[in-house]
């Protein structure tokens, strides 16, 4: 498939820049020229990238966002509220965006409790769900969640539905998934894809999609309002990029095996991986990186490997060796962890 974007990077001649950015040229860090187009009214090579993006990601629109899930969210709650949203229903343990777009655009949170099964913060339950919903004017799920676990989209879909309420996915962490039926767009009215995260896109590279004519109108409205006026192309072709990659199913296979082999927790999602250290949880992170090996975060109990069609079956591998010398579970307590992307606003 052709890369828009990238093409039209690579095809630029030597130039005196008498343009922003300040460094006056420095590789492909270029701004809205004649000829590289303008991410808020695109008609050439964004809109082309922003087109194939759509057909991929199966969306009405498609609008690439250079910063990061967090503009993709506060978009998508300008567009709800702009079509009548006043209350919103979302579970307590979604990402801080979710709270300050609330707080600044004047919507009313209707919070969904989330039980917490040895750590971890379970997706809510259905019942939970149509509690919250019909105390609200439109539903927030996210899915996958940062531990891996998918929300109930169907169930959600179909709840709201029957209501004629508006259904909305943060999918920060799942964009990898738009080559199953577990991706957000097969459900939700709108959704944000975090590329970046699951992809091999540049940090804060994300998109942000409507499903239909409606919600891309207004969604627009929304990008408008909350995206930068100095995209970064870097990013913008990286996202492109990203979401034509190819998916990778031999590192599938291998991230299965290596959860199977390793005793991960049983998660949705194969970039995911949960391995419970308990107490040994600090000196594990540290005898890691004493061997260079980071992982995405350490919530005080689990380790968190997050994979990629990127990653090396190499470096799984060297994972795997260090793991079998590392002391695993301790007495197997759980004790009070901090969920990492848990904040109630700013
Ligand atoms: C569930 C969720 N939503 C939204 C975001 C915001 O994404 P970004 O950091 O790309 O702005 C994050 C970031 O960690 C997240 O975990």
């Amino acid at each position: 498939m052709r890369l828009h974007i990238r093409e039209m990077l690579s095809a630029q001649g030597p130039h005196v820049s008498f343009h922003t950015p300040g460094h006056k040229r420095r590789g492909d860090d270029i701004t809205e020229l004649s000829y590289s187009d303008c991410l808020l009214s695109p008609h050439g090579v964004i809109l082309s990238a922003e087109r194939d993006v759509a057909a991929i990601l199966g969306a009405e629109r498609s609008f690439l966002l250079t910063d990061g899930s967090t503009s993709g969210v506060f978009s998508m709650l300008y567009a709800l509220k702009r079509e009548g949203v006043r209350k919103l229903a979302f579970p307590v343990f979604s990402h801080r965006s979710v709270y300050n777009a609330c707080r600044v655009l004047g919507l009313e949170p209707v919070l969904m409790q989330q039980e917490c099964v040895r750590g971890i913060p379970a997706q809510p339950p259905i019942e939970a769900i149509v509690a919250a919903e019909s105390g609200a004017d439109a539903l927030l799920l996210t899915s996958p969640d940062y531990y891996g676990f998918l929300a109930p989209m169907s169930e959600a879909k179909e709840i709201c539905g029957a209501h004629a309420k508006p259904f909305i996915i943060d999918g920060a962490h799942g964009s990898h998934l738009h080559f199953t039926d577990m991706h957000a767009s097969k459900f939700a009215d709108m959704w944000v894809d975090g590329v970046h995260k699951s992809l091999p896109a540049l940090t804060q590279g994300a998109v942000v999609s409507a499903k239909t004519k409606r919600w891309a109108a207004a969604l627009e409205e929304g990008v408008a309002t909350f995206r930068t006026t100095s995209p970064s192309y870097p990013i913008m072709a990286s996202v492109e990029e990203a979401v034509k990659w190819p998916r990778n199913e031999t590192v599938e296979r291998a991230a299965a095996q290596f959860k199977e082999d390793f005793g991960a927790v049983k998660n949705d999602d194969w970039t995911k991986i949960l391995i419970f250290f308990g107490e040994q949880a600090d000196a594990a992170e540290k005898a890691l990186a004493a061997a260079g090996v980071y992982p995405e975060f350490n919530d005080g109990n689990y380790l968190m490997f997050y994979l990629s069609p990127c990653t090396a079956e190499e470096d799984l591998k060297r994972l795997g060796e260090l793991l079998k010398d590392l002391p695993r579970g301790g007495t197997g307590k759980v004790k009070a962890g901090k969920i990492p992307i848990y904040s109630e606003g700013v």
